[in-house]
């Protein structure tokens, strides 16, 4: 059985974050990070709004926005999520438990910003198996309260938002095939831990926060993603030429300008988020994707790349025609 996604919506809060806020309290100023990351501004959640409150609203702007659509019949529901509300319940069941939804089957996915894409890989399978039947995929972050403020090199980067992708069976062939992958001994340059733990053997900080090694980070994505997009276009028999758009995980519009320029693709096909919203990790390209069909970019019949990479070290890339 093949699979198609048949509407999308997002959410992200309305607390917007100027570059200039970061001033008060670390060095730091616009320019830098305007050009070291693309970043303009981003959106925090309220005190006390949380990744599952992002997930609802979503799901309640993906129905309010597609007329027709409804949650009849949603089976199962997929949340790629590294910051829910609290270890369990998942944000899934949260989801299940704020539309009502009998006899559906509930997951988060700890993939990090590749949670989204991972989240339509697994769906596009279980539809494929003949299993499951209509599936909501999202990808939700709460990341403003797992920032550490202390750090300059990483406090600024992030951003909070909500995605979420129905994705039903189709006659033909829209969600095409994908691929997965992890470096795992990339563990420790990205994290969050509450535990006085090992990764890799080392000793990590347990305060809670995110850690990242940017600069590792930054090269490994640059070049596993530019080989990825290679791997996925000949995973399903087509050339860059072939694609309408690309949405690479909106981490830092260096990355992706690295990534454009490596594949030799125009960075106008480019579709981003981290302008608006920074890095709002599992969010990142459901937002890109909302923004750009507001833009009346995206049209019926587009092909369209996704490619999520983050903390595992881990990646995920579909294509799919919309
Ligand atoms: O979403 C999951 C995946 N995550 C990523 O892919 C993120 C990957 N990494 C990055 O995006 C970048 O590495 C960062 C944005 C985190 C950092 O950018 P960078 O160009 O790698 O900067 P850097 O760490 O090499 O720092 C360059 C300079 C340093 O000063 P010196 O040593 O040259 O004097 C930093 O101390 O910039 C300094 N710096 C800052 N200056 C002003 C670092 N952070 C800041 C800041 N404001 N916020």
């Amino acid at each position: 059985m093949n699979s198609k996604i048949t509407a999308i919506g997002v959410y992200v809060p309305s607390k917007r974050i100027t570059n200039e806020y970061f001033e008060q309290f670390i060095e730091t100023n616009n320019e830098w990070i305007i050009s070291r990351t693309g970043i303009k501004e981003r959106r925090f959640a309220e005190p006390d709004e949380f990744t599952s409150d992002m997930c609802v609203s979503a799901v309640k702007n993906l129905l309010a926005e597609n007329p027709g659509v409804n949650l009849d019949g949603v089976d199962f529901i997929l949340v790629g999520t590294t910051t829910a509300d609290q270890v369990m319940p998942s944000m899934a069941s949260q989801v299940q438990n704020a539309f009502s939804i009998p006899n559906c089957g509930c997951l988060d996915i700890m993939a990090a910003c590749a949670g989204f894409v991972y989240g339509i890989v697994l769906a596009k399978g279980m539809i494929a198996a003949g299993t499951h039947k209509k599936i909501l995929v999202l990808g939700a972050e709460t990341l403003s309260k797992f920032t550490d403020y202390t750090d300059r090199t990483s406090c600024i980067l992030f951003g909070d938002g909500a995605g979420v992708a129905l994705i039903e069976p189709s006659d033909q062939p829209k969600v095409l095939n994908g691929i997965t992958g992890t470096d795992g001994s990339h563990g420790k340059d990205l994290y969050l831990s509450q535990h006085n733990t090992l990764v890799n053997g080392e000793q990590i900080d347990p305060n809670g926060k995110i850690h990242q090694n940017g600069k590792v980070v930054f090269k490994w994505a640059i070049q596993t993603i530019t080989n990825k997009v290679g791997e996925l276009l000949a995973k399903n028999s087509l050339k860059l030429d072939d694609l309408d758009w690309v949405i690479l995980h909106s981490a830092n519009l260096r990355i992706i300008e690295a990534v454009a320029t490596e594949i030799n693709y125009p960075m106008d096909k480019m579709l981003t988020s981290i302008e608006f919203f920074g890095n709002t990790s599992s969010a990142s390209i459901p937002l890109a994707w909302d923004l750009a069909s507001k833009a009346g970019k995206i049209k019926p019949g587009n092909k369209i790349l996704l490619l999520g990479f983050g903390g595992g070290l881990t990646y995920a890339g579909i294509i799919v025609e919309v």
